[in-house]
């Protein structure tokens, strides 16, 4: 099917009786039972299962001259230890940078160099520790962003350049003028990466593993091994979070694959918790300078936006300039933005690569504009609103209710009711704030497919989409209950299996309009099939039930099996129009009048994101990314080693996150908007646009508690203490 015009008034969505009605997860009662299995908990899949462990390179970059495996090998248990100079280098496919294994070349700290098989994990564990490496390290290297950013600014050609905008700068009333800094981030999912692969002839390989993207990781698999796709099956149906670190194939199935062919059995790795940091991938650190310029009425004459961030040669970097071409109405602007090769582990895409870091700067220089000009920050962002894509005025917003979501939240939160002089407001101990900040994210769509069989009255679908903890699971179920008029104890999903069809998978926040698509084209295919078995023009499906003229009968006694595959794809009338996704967040804190320590107190998003399909898994969506942004803002950092070359702090007692007990209350507010541009179902996504903006938000609640203005991230106590109010 082709979404070919924007969706009309559809009498299966509007006002449907599944899609868009709160229902409560679907394998919950797994998850919570514990019988859920992930993909290291695969004990079932395969018998007779060794355990792999990985041995990361202790450099940050050189060679290696030789390995002594000897003491490994010999260690009980150990069935075999191959090292990266026993086989040639793997190929690497379109989105690794660094090579995954193979050779003697070291690309960056911790990168897999030995994989050893044995009985338990505890002796392959104590046997890699025995492997002896003799490196050959590469001369120091470059860690300055700062540096690199200084030599970079203003050099190459901007991303987007819209009018002069150094006239705008000269004429204006107003001139912010700022750098500001967010640190690496890593992706700490609770579920480490982690495989079961059986490639025990070197024939067939199966993988049950924990990723976002099954026909990608297939096709990875393939071209780093070398083999045809066809024969290799992959199974993810249960993954413990990604946030964009399980897009790509890493080094644990690709470990337990070598290790699998190596001792002619099945091999199951994870790696271990320090292997996230600096063997997989992270949000890389950005450095940002903006500049924006006000005419006298608060409207913005111009933005200009420059940033650095870093990656390997070749990797994507974080480009926090993504969200400025889009999101406020303006004169003119320029925006850029360098990738700096840095000899560090590859950067790539962290929960809404490009805008979490970048509206992390963006909606605090907002902040600091609304100030000089002496506009409530709520007004001069609605001030600046825009319909029209700014960097390209011919093109309109599917839709665009940001003005709303600022609206609605200033009231809800009680934003009138704020004091609007910094440190301000005492309670007790506590410098009292807040704080707000707008929220943007891309709605980016992926073909997607699914295979629907009617039998008995019960319906079963098959997509190779994932459920990465967001939903996809019951979004898919009420999708397909509603075409075709079955209740959702009907519906059963099978989902992330490369034996079926090819979906968008999960990224990018387009998995759930995507799939959700793609799961209504599989399903307008059957009731097409199942029209033509009958010899009825247009039938109804409803109660369970195809009805169309003389013709009433439950889908349950309809004979045998009938199946229907099809996959959505999307027109290019969606290229005449910016299809993006809103919010706005508001923060309040508490900031200690002696110590500068921050807590959350309330937190309040508004959301503007198309149809929202189910307000249960998509408020979970929503307060998770807020609890994010709370750990962006005030405690994740990677912590940097110059010297070493590595992310020093490579577990979660060094790297904080943010936890429940963190945010005493946290609201969500959806406009359950329609976008019938986006998706048949008139949704867009909404996993990825919780994040964007809530830091700024918190770093303005701050600056409101206590005058102090922090532009450098995490936004830590050491950086509030000196300016804090004499108390
Ligand atoms: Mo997302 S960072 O594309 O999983």
């Amino acid at each position: 099917m082709e979404f070919n015009q924007p969706a009309g008034e559809n009498t299966l969505f509007d006002g449907g009786r599944v899609v868009g009605k709160p229902h409560r997860r679907v394998e919950g009662p797994l998850k919570v039972a514990g019988v859920a299995p992930y993909a290291y908990e695969r004990h079932d899949v395969v018998a007779g299962q060794l355990y792999g462990y990985p041995l990361g390179a202790g450099i940050a970059h050189g060679r290696i001259r030789s390995i002594d495996a000897g003491a490994a090998r010999a260690a009980p248990g150990v069935r075999a230890v191959v090292t990266a100079l026993d086989i040639e280098p793997l190929d690497i496919w379109d989105y690794n940078v660094a090579r995954l294994f193979g050779g003697d070349v070291v690309e960056h700290y911790h990168q897999a160099i030995a994989v050893v098989v044995a009985e338990s994990f505890e002796q392959a564990r104590a046997a890699a520790a025995l492997i002896e490496v003799d490196y050959a390290p590469g001369d120091p290297a470059d860690y300055d962003l700062d540096a690199a950013f200084r030599r970079l600014e203003g050099t190459g050609e901007p991303g987007t350049l819209v009018g002069d905008v150094e006239a705008a700068f000269r004429d204006a009333a107003a001139v912010v003028d700022q750098m500001y800094h967010t640190p690496s981030q890593s992706h700490m999912m609770m579920e480490p990466h982690a495989s079961v692969v059986d490639w025990s002839d070197g024939g067939e390989m199966t993988v049950w593993t924990s990723n976002q993207m099954i026909a990608w990781n297939r096709q990875a698999l393939a071209t780093t091994f070398g083999i045809d796709p066809e024969r290799i099956r992959v199974e993810s149906p249960y993954v413990g979070g990604g946030f964009g670190g399980k897009l790509w194939l890493r080094a644990d199935a690709v470990l337990a694959a070598i290790g699998s062919r190596e001792v002619g059995a099945p091999v199951k790795l994870a790696l271990p918790r320090p292997f996230m940091m600096n063997n997989t991938t992270h949000r890389s650190a950005t450095v940002q300078r903006i500049r924006l310029a006000a005419g006298p009425d608060g409207k913005l004459k111009g933005i200009w936006h420059e940033a650095a961030s870093h990656s390997l040669p070749g990797g994507r970097g974080e480009n926090p300039t993504a969200q400025t071409p889009f999101f406020y109405g303006t004169e003119t602007m320029r925006v850029q933005n360098h990738v700096v090769d840095m000899k560090l582990p590859e950067s790539s895409d962290m929960r809404a690569p490009g805008e979490a870091s970048g509206l992390m700067a963006l909606e605090i220089a907002m902040d600091e504009m609304a100030e000089a000009l002496g506009m409530d920050p709520v007004r001069f962002r609605i001030v600046n609103d825009t319909q029209v894509n700014p960097s390209n005025p011919e093109q309109p917003f599917s839709e665009r209710h940001f003005v709303e979501c600022l609206e609605r939240g200033a009231e809800a939160f009680g934003w009138e009711t704020r004091n609007t002089t910094p440190g301000g407001t005492r309670d007790g101990q506590w410098l009292v704030g807040h704080g707000v900040a707008g929220a943007f994210r891309g709605a980016l769509l992926m073909p997607s497919g699914a295979r629907a069989v009617l039998e008995g009255g019960r319906l079963v679908v098959e997509t190779d989409m994932t459920d990465i903890g967001t939903g996809s699971y019951t979004i898919l179920g009420q999708t397909a209950a509603e075409v075709m008029g079955l209740p959702m104890e009907a519906v059963e999903m099978r989902l992330a299996n490369s034996a079926f069809p090819v979906s968008s998978g999960s990224g990018g926040q387009f998995g759930a309009a995507s799939s959700t698509a793609g799961v209504y084209a599989a399903c307008m295919a059957l009731r097409e099939r199942i029209a033509g078995h009958l010899g009825v023009e247009d039938p109804e499906f409803r109660d369970g039930r195809v009805i169309a003229g003389n013709t009433n009968m439950a889908l349950a006694e309809l004979e045998g099996q009938i199946e229907a595959v099809d996959s959505m794809e999307w027109g290019d009338f969606q290229s005449r129009y910016q299809m993006s996704t809103f919010g706005a967040h508001f923060v309040e804190v508490g900031v200690h009048a002696a110590t500068g320590e921050v807590r959350v107190r309330r937190m309040l998003a508004v959301v503007d994101s198309g149809r929202i399909l189910n307000p249960v898994t998509a408020r979970s969506q929503l307060i998770g990314a807020m609890t994010m942004g709370v750990g962006a803002a005030l405690s994740e950092e990677m912590a940097l080693d110059t010297a070493k070359g590595m992310f020093a702090n490579h577990d979660l007692a060094g790297y904080e996150v943010a936890v429940h007990a963190d945010i005493p209350e946290q609201e969500v507010i959806f406009l359950d908007t329609l976008d019938g541009v986006a998706s048949p179902l008139k949704a867009k996504g909404v996993g990825e646009l919780g994040l964007c903006g809530v830091a700024a938000a918190l770093a303005n609640a701050v600056y409101n508690a206590t005058g102090v203005r922090v532009r450098d991230y995490p936004v830590t106590l050491d950086k509030i203490i000196g300016g804090l109010p004499a108390i």
